[in-house]
């Protein structure tokens, strides 16, 4: 299965769109009128379909549904001020859900089938693309295991899927973040660089206990000696020292390397920050804090896009921060939403036209 001409569609009759207010929508709650679901079988993708947003029919002995061979992207489409549809580095999440896939023992997704599948559903749908300020199309692919069969092994068969959710802003307001020492995200060797549905079940607990102490997030921290900081919830960290910033460095694949992240790296660099990738201890933020050089620490994700964190809270020392005095993230946030909205010049490429 090649050409985009194998990808079957099969439109719904009525759009639910009139019935949804696109004004603030949560989250990930509704779904557009469309999705993509393609089978993999007999070591090869067919039956790819473009077909009205439904339930799916399976089996209780689902293979992903026992050992978890589950894997997903988050990418966004934007509307510019003509009404043209452009996706936000959708290769660069294309290439990482085939890294995650190869870690999680799946099959590669072609090119045509993600790509060309995405693309043709986003068409079919970009009525759905709010216009709004912080609001967008949140593009959600995903793969899982298909095999009837409870056996521990890979399973022969699966099914990828893309599905769209119009949505506003992830965390709506600043965050205050709690550094976990007790429970962990990722270990080296492990899948914390994949996007594995696994290590969003595994973050949960620990966020919960979180939560009960007053915090919204925690600040996930190495598996050997809670010492160095790795994750922040489901987003990459970045803390900007003086004129530098620094974000963990993704070589012992505990991290995930974010699309978001990457841009932010690039426009901090382009607005004349020191950029370092390399590892940050709790000791190091600490003391900054302390020196008075701490000055902003914040979040970056695809659905989060950048959120910043007003507390950061270590065993008994709280640091809290004047996000309304912060210079460089609410930069970054405007040359990002710029290019996004087709505002600013896309001198990197970004935005993928529809
Ligand atoms: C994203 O930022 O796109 C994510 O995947 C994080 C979360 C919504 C699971």
């Amino acid at each position: 299965m090649t050409a985009a001409a194998d990808i079957i569609v099969t439109k719904a009759e009525h759009s639910k769109l009139k019935d949804i207010n696109l004004e603030n929508i949560p989250f990930g709650k509704y779904f557009t009128d469309h999705m993509l679901e393609v089978d993999y079988e007999d070591g090869e993708w067919k039956n790819a379909e473009i077909k009205p947003y439904q339930p799916l029919l399976l089996a209780p002995s689902l293979a992903a549904l026992h050992y978890g061979q589950a894997i997903f992207e988050g990418i966004k489409a934007y509307k510019n001020a003509d009404g043209e549809a452009f996706i936000f580095r959708p290769y660069d999440n294309f290439k990482r859900f085939n890294i995650s896939a190869e870690r999680m023992a799946m099959p590669q997704v072609p090119e045509e089938i993600f790509m060309e599948g995405m693309r043709m559903l986003i068409d079919i749908d970009k009525s759905w693309i709010p216009s709004q300020k912080d609001h967008s199309l949140y593009i959600r692919p995903f793969m899982f295991s298909s095999d009837e069969m409870i056996g521990v092994r890979p399973s022969e068969k699966y099914k990828f899927l893309v599905i769209l959710s119009p949505t506003g802003p992830y965390y709506a307001a600043p965050m205050r973040i709690n550094v976990e020492e007790k429970y962990v995200r990722a270990v080296p060797g492990g899948v914390g660089f994949a996007k594995a549905a696994g290590n969003y079940a595994g973050a949960m607990y620990a966020t919960a206990q979180a939560r009960l102490k007053g915090y919204d997030q925690v600040l996930w921290t190495d598996a050997l000696e809670h010492k160095y900081v790795q994750e922040c919830g489901v987003m990459n960290v970045f803390f900007v020292i003086g004129n530098t910033a620094v974000t963990p460095d993704l070589n012992e694949g505990t991290i995930l390397a974010g699309v978001t992240r990457d841009s932010v790296i690039m426009l901090l660099k382009e607005m004349g920050y020191n950029v370092e990738e390399r590892a940050i201890s709790i000791d190091e933020i600490i003391e900054a804090h302390k020196a008075g050089t701490l000055k902003e620490v914040f979040g970056t994700g695809t659905a989060a896009t950048i959120s910043m964190i007003k507390t950061l809270n270590y065993k008994d020392y709280e640091m809290n921060f004047d996000v309304e005095t912060w210079e460089a993230s609410p930069e970054v946030k405007r040359r990002m939403d710029a290019i996004k909205n087709g505002v600013a010049a896309d001198n990197h490429g970004w935005m993928y036209k529809i």
